[in-house]
């Protein structure tokens, strides 16, 4: 035996590591660790789906409702504020607080990402996803895992290319459990819908998740195909915990949703993946008056839209916006040294280590100028106040001009929504 084989011999014996649908943690992010994987956006307006929300950035972080904390049961609250009373303008220059995070690196082919919650974010107007995006988006694609609106009765799975090439053949349906949706995964077809599939187990999305105890998301991107397996709480298999230091994706059976690289080549379609947590509100998809009926939510009250029917008001209606989750791992064959795509932070605001993730206490705090910039954009001055809100100044003619245009900003996650209404109406 040569030096060379031998050493083959060794590595092939050494490395049930390198089976098919095994794969090693990278990445646990949950207890006092749970911040440690994410950036987050400065304290701005939802550029991306035009929602009702200003993200939860690192200058909310010492107000005295965190939104994102650390329960004694070890697990993390990441919720819309449901505290401070919004009052309604026509210029929607005030919003409602609500968390979005990035995660600090990107992933490509040989990847596993796992969300384990035992609440996710529903209600009228909540508009929750757990999904990943690559670099200059729509070029490095898109995967969504868990997506919904209202109280819409399962989750929605989807993927998005950039350039026409990427399909989803309805032959695809005898690989997964859930149902196929489309087949031509192109932005530019059916108004973005992207290749869809829905999942058929209620428990995959709002109330019944949650009456299940919740329960665990996994995305495989393998060199054969991306697959998305939802598994109810009582079905997640023993091996699926927190500190698991392996991933067996073999042992998770039938995917949910089933996208064969054969059919798309991924590697070419698919840049590195951000993943991202978050919840918005109203916007390019739950804002439309079109979606309630089907998503077991009543009409607007004449005259009124989503905004000054669930944002407005003292945020009772957001009782149920929140996501109590377990832990978030990223299963790879090392730490990926790809950064995260723009839109977040360095995460030098709060330290994790105490029972609110390091946010410090401080007295209630009435008010923040909230002027940001974007670079090419400025957002509007706005005054949002935590505990008593109210608009200083109504924007001038050029500023109402400017909100406007950008409430018309769309992005990936939004043209994708919008597509998957109208795909759903077709
Ligand atoms: C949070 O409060 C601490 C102490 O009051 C202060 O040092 C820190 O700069 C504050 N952070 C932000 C982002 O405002
Ligand atoms: C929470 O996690 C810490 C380690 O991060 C552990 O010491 C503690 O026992 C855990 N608490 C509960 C209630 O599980
Ligand atoms: C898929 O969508 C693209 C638009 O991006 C279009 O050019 C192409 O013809 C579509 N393919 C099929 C088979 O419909
Ligand atoms: C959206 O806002 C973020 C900052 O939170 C910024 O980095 C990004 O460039 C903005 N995107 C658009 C399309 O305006």
């Amino acid at each position: 035996m040569t030096p060379f084989a031998l050493a083959l011999a060794v590595a092939a014996a050494a490395a049930p590591l390198a089976r098919a649908g095994v794969y090693p943690i990278a990445e646990s992010m949950a207890g006092d660790n749970f911040l440690q994987g994410w950036n987050w956006p400065d304290s701005f307006y939802d550029n991306t789906t035009s929602g009702e929300v200003f993200w939860y950035g690192t200058a909310e972080w010492n107000n005295s409702q965190p939104l994102i904390y650390k329960t004694a049961r070890n697990t993390t609250i990441m919720k819309v504020d449901d505290t401070s009373t919004v009052v309604a303008n026509p210029w929607h220059t005030t919003k409602r607080f609500a968390p979005r995070l990035l995660s600090k690196r990107a992933y490509g082919v040989g990847t596993v990402w796992v969300l384990d919650a035992i609440h996710m974010p529903y209600g009228c107007s909540v508009w929750p996803a757990f999904w990943t995006v690559g670099p200059d988006w729509p070029v490095g694609g898109e995967i969504d895992i868990m997506e919904g609106i209202h109280h819409q009765a399962v989750n929605q799975m989807a993927l998005h290319s950039a350039e026409d090439g990427c399909y989803a053949p309805q032959t695809n349906q005898a690989l997964m459990t859930g149902n196929w949706g489309s087949h031509n995964c192109s932005i530019g077809y059916s108004y973005g819908s992207g290749c869809t599939a829905r999942d058929t187990d209620p428990a995959s999305y709002g109330a019944a998740f949650a009456a299940a105890g919740g329960g665990v998301y996994v995305a495989e991107w393998a060199a054969d195909a991306i697959k998305i397996w939802f598994i109810s709480r009582p079905n997640v298999p023993a091996a699926l915990t927190a500190n698991a230091k392996t991933i067996d994706t073999s042992i998770l059976g039938t995917p949910t949703g089933y996208w064969g690289n054969k059919d798309c080549t991924f590697t070419r379609y698919f840049g590195p993946q951000t993943m991202i947590l978050q919840t918005t509100l109203c916007g390019v998809w739950a804002g439309l008056a079109s979606t309630l009926a089907s998503n077991g939510c009543p009409a607007y009250p004449s005259g009124e839209d989503c905004y000054t029917t669930y944002v407005h008001g003292d945020g009772s209606n957001y009782r149920t916006a929140y996501y109590e989750i377990n832990y978030v791992n990223i299963f790879s064959a090392e730490v990926s040294t790809t950064p995260g795509v723009e839109g977040g932070l360095p995460a030098d605001g709060p330290v994790a280590g105490n029972n609110n993730l390091g946010r410090q206490q401080t007295t209630a705090v009435t008010s923040s100028i909230m002027t940001k910039s974007d670079g090419a954009t400025s957002l509007v001055p706005v005054t949002v106040t935590q505990n008593i809100p109210d608009v200083s100044a109504a924007p001038t003619a050029a500023q109402s001009a400017r909100s406007r245009a950008e409430s018309l900003v769309g992005s990936a996650f939004a043209f994708a929504a919008f597509a998957s209404i109208v795909a759903a109406l077709l």
